[in-house]
């Protein structure tokens, strides 16, 4: 078969299978189960009539809004990946409401099915008494084989009266359970996301695969992000039998005191499982008699990273990693390689009640765990801790043996009442290059300890709910903790704002990798002074008295709020000056808010001594119909900048823009005109204020975003094509004059997606100060949604046999210029 009449013939196929896709309706009030289903006026009524239906890949069933649905949901057949058959709601009102009342293990039970999207749904099961094993969703297969993709999503599961007693069988809202002697059966793409768990009992979310190392099938694939539980007093999320699972974004709070004494539960952790990803997630109020830490990496695991958690007010502390050492090696691994990093926990360990009152250390390690590495967290332990509360930070323990190789690096433990240590009998115990706060009784031998305070920019948030609590968590300028910590990572990873930590840099200790570092990294958060990401997009540059100025569109979300200037003396490391020019309150300008102000450039008059500004334009309302030029000066290269005018130059559109200054003084506005058809260059009046009539098309190929500079007595101009914020190919144009001609010499972008500018559109080449013919060309890779969060690409020119190209690179410095 040749590929075409392949694809024919797939394409065939699918359609086909799309003809005979299926909508089903489902209404519990004007239903009717003798009716076709087909139709939202000829919909079925009950669940029984649902489950005797087997569903076909690509069918949808809805449900009306609105309306309770008694019973359960266990439905017959099978979808695929690529057509999955697909559960939502229709109509007005409440989401479906499934009710189990007890009456059924689960209100949901996908049982031996896969390729289902289950999604809108609000699940509850409760039932007169308390029963083992209940659950809102139960996902499950037994002897069956693969099962691929399942998604369940946007589910609100409630009230779920599980059991309290882990041995008797607990409970929870979603239980998803793989096993099977004869045909080893596991999941291929399990997601569960932004659903709601609320006062399910005893725990949230738990998959039951093989545990054991003898028969070994882990589910892959598995993603669980976006959840928010409340009132779940047992486990939060348990992933058994999994390797790779992803466990981002969730929220586990507000658990209840509910648990009997001797019950051990605890926020988000894996249980025999490989290679765990727990990530962003937020705990907090754990109160299990036993455990009720925020995360715990557990027997039975390799490879687990915890990072860039949180996690506060969980009564028995933020992490336990602990191994079983009595566990049969055949069937267990132990625990190896868990990783815990740039997480942050405020106020956990505060255990005062119940059996086990007074041992709640912040950090526990029982058992023979084994290469453990714990850096760049930040540990608060507040002041006024009750009296009966355990002050052990760090316990090691004793669990049928102690752990082994465990480091303690780059960590702030900010103590505002004192803490002591426990080692016990744990072999090769390694603190260093720690931050230690604070009365630390029996401080641990380290090396390079930061004894002085830290100095967060502020602890006023901390232990409030959410993410952004952390931000006060950057370093000060004058941080002792700044360039302290010990370089340990081999690859760029990012500190808890999404910034980078580069290897072989010099890192700081705690959460945030702030200010220290001596390299670019394109398209990574970029933080000023303040630690806030750069905000001048679309910008440019100007070197005045041995500083740089780097002006930009500052933008809130996609709002203009003006020009943003920067400066700085080394390119790495930029001080938010000021918002430099800004749109003003009066309507009849020009500029009055609601304008749009983009890529603004900055250019200094030696003869009248002014810094002047030219952008491109929008007026108020009209969209980019304008296409004018404005300008704008001032005395100071931080301004305020006073605007002059905006015009078409010469009568002409003017959209994105760029200047440039020759060596004899001349000053000139390159443009995109036309609609961004052509390209035009004007010579600037003497005063830079305005442009001359010499004025030229540069070439009309629906070119814009340019970017020039001179190199060896020729001009270069990079460009984009015209696709709005969407990214393009780029195009190098090469002239020995500037009016021309102009000269293509095609994509000058090397590397991985070189052929859309590393998604990204130009703006600006610098030429280094103090280097010979190097330049960084910049550019912006745009987040229309959020323009605010627009990441910076400067990446070297390089030259090939005097062709100058641009490649890709990770991170760089000015010295592989
Ligand atoms: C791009 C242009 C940007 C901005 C954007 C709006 O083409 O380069 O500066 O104007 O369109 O969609």
């Amino acid at each position: 078969m040749t590929n075409t009449t392949k694809y024919l013939v797939i394409a065939c196929c699918l359609m086909v299978q799309g003809l005979y896709a299926d909508t089903y309706y489902v209404d519990a009030l004007i239903g009717n189960d003798g009716a076709s289903g087909r139709d939202s006026t000829a919909a079925w009524r009950s669940l029984d009539r649902v489950n005797q239906a087997t569903f076909q890949p690509g069918d949808t069933l809805l449900f009306r809004s609105g309306r309770i649905y008694e019973g359960q949901f266990k439905p017959q057949g099978s979808g695929s990946e690529a057509q999955p058959i697909v559960v939502a709601n229709f109509g007005e009102g409440y989401k479906p409401r499934l009710q189990g009342n007890g009456l059924f293990l689960a209100t949901v039970h996908l049982y031996n099915v896969a390729g289902w999207e289950v999604t809108g749904l609000d699940i509850s099961n409760d039932g007169p008494e308390r029963a083992a094993g209940r659950a809102g969703v139960i996902v499950e297969i037994r002897d069956f084989g693969v099962a691929r993709s399942i998604r369940l999503r946007n589910l609100d599961i409630h009230d779920v009266n599980g059991s309290l007693v882990k041995k008797e069988g607990g409970g929870a809202g979603i239980i998803v359970k793989n096993g099977g002697r004869e045909t080893p059966s596991w999941y291929e793409g399990l997601t569960i996301e932004h659903c709601t768990i609320q006062r399910t009992h005893r725990n949230g979310i738990l998959i039951n695969g093989y545990w054991s190392r003898e028969d070994w099938h882990p589910n892959r694939s598995v993603v669980i992000r976006h959840n928010v539980l409340e009132g779940v007093p047992g486990d939060g999320i348990v992933p058994i039998g999994c390797d790779s699972a992803l466990i981002e974004w969730n929220v586990m709070r507000d658990c209840p005191r509910l648990l009997p004494d001797g019950e051990a539960a605890a926020g988000i952790w894996p249980w025999s499982c490989d290679n765990t990803v727990i990530q962003f997630n937020e705990v907090s109020d754990h109160k299990a008699p036993w455990d009720a830490q925020g995360f715990d990496s557990d027997w039975n695991c390799r490879n687990t990273l915890i990072q860039y958690n949180y996690s506060h007010d969980n009564e028995g502390g933020f992490l336990l990693v602990c191994n079983d050492g009595s566990a049969s090696k055949r069937s267990s691994v132990g625990n190896t390689g868990t990783v815990v990093r740039y997480n942050v926990s405020v106020n956990d360990g505060g255990r005062i009640t119940g059996k086990h009152a007074g041992f709640s250390p912040v950090i526990h390690l029982p058992g023979p765990t084994f290469d453990t590495k714990l850096y760049n967290n930040v540990l608060i332990v507040p002041a006024h801790r009750h009296p009966d509360t355990d002050s052990t930070l760090i316990a090691f323990d004793n669990w049928h043996g102690y752990p082994d190789s465990t480091l303690f690096a780059n960590n702030i433990f900010y103590a505002l009442s004192p803490v002591d240590y426990e080692a016990a009998k744990a072999t090769r115990i390694f603190y260093t290059h720690n931050s230690y706060h604070g009365e630390h009784i029996g401080r641990p031998d380290d090396p390079a300890p930061v004894l002085d305070d830290p100095l967060f920019l502020t602890l006023e948030n901390m232990g409030h709910p959410g993410m952004d609590a952390l931000k006060g968590l950057l370093l000060r300028g004058d941080s002792p903790a700044k360039g302290k910590g010990r370089p340990l990572v081999d690859t760029a990873v990012n500190d808890l704002f999404g910034r980078p930590v580069l290897p072989g840099q010099p890192a700081d200790i705690g959460v945030s990798n702030n200010l220290s570092s001596n390299a670019f990294a394109p398209c990574q958060l970029w933080p000023d002074d303040s630690g806030e990401h750069i905000n001048a997009h679309g910008g440019g540059m100007l070197y005045h008295d041995g500083v740089y100025y780097w002006y930009g569109e500052k933008r809130g979300g996609r709002q203009s709020q003006g020009v943003n200037v920067y400066s700085s003396t080394d390119l790495y490391h930029w001080r938010h000056e000021a918002l430099a020019f800004s749109p003003v309150d009066d309507p009849q300008s020009d500029i009055t808010w609601g304008c749009i102000m983009e890529r603004p450039k900055v250019i200094y008059n030696e003869k009248t001594k002014q810094f002047v500004m030219w952008f491109h334009l929008e007026l108020r309302g009209q969209g980019y119909a304008a296409a004018r030029a404005g300008v704008a000066v001032s005395d100071s290269p931080t301004g305020p900048f006073r605007f002059v005018d905006s015009f078409r130059p010469n009568g002409n559109m003017s959209r994105d823009m760029g200047l440039f200054v020759d060596d004899d003084g001349s000053a000139y506005h390159i443009y995109a005109s036309d609609d961004n058809y052509d390209l035009r260059i004007a010579r600037l009046t003497d005063d830079y204020l305005k442009p001359t009539p010499q004025d030229s098309l540069l070439f009309r190929e629906h070119r814009e975003a340019p970017a020039l500079f001179k190199y060896r007595g020729k001009y270069y101009l990079f460009t984009s094509a015209c696709t709005g914020w969407r990214p393009n190919q780029a195009r190098l144009y090469v002239a020995d004059d500037l009016f021309g001609p102009w000269t293509s010499l095609g994509d000058p972008m090397r590397g991985p997606q070189s052929e859309i500018t590393f998604d990204a559109q130009s703006t600006f080449v610098l030429p280094v100060v103090g280097k010979t013919e190097a330049f960084i060309f910049m550019a912006d890779r745009w987040k229309p949604e959020n323009l605010t969060d627009s990441r910076y690409i400067w990446l070297p020119v390089r030259f090939d046999e005097g062709t100058p190209y641009v490649q890709w690179m990770d991170a760089w410095s000015l010295e592989d210029l």
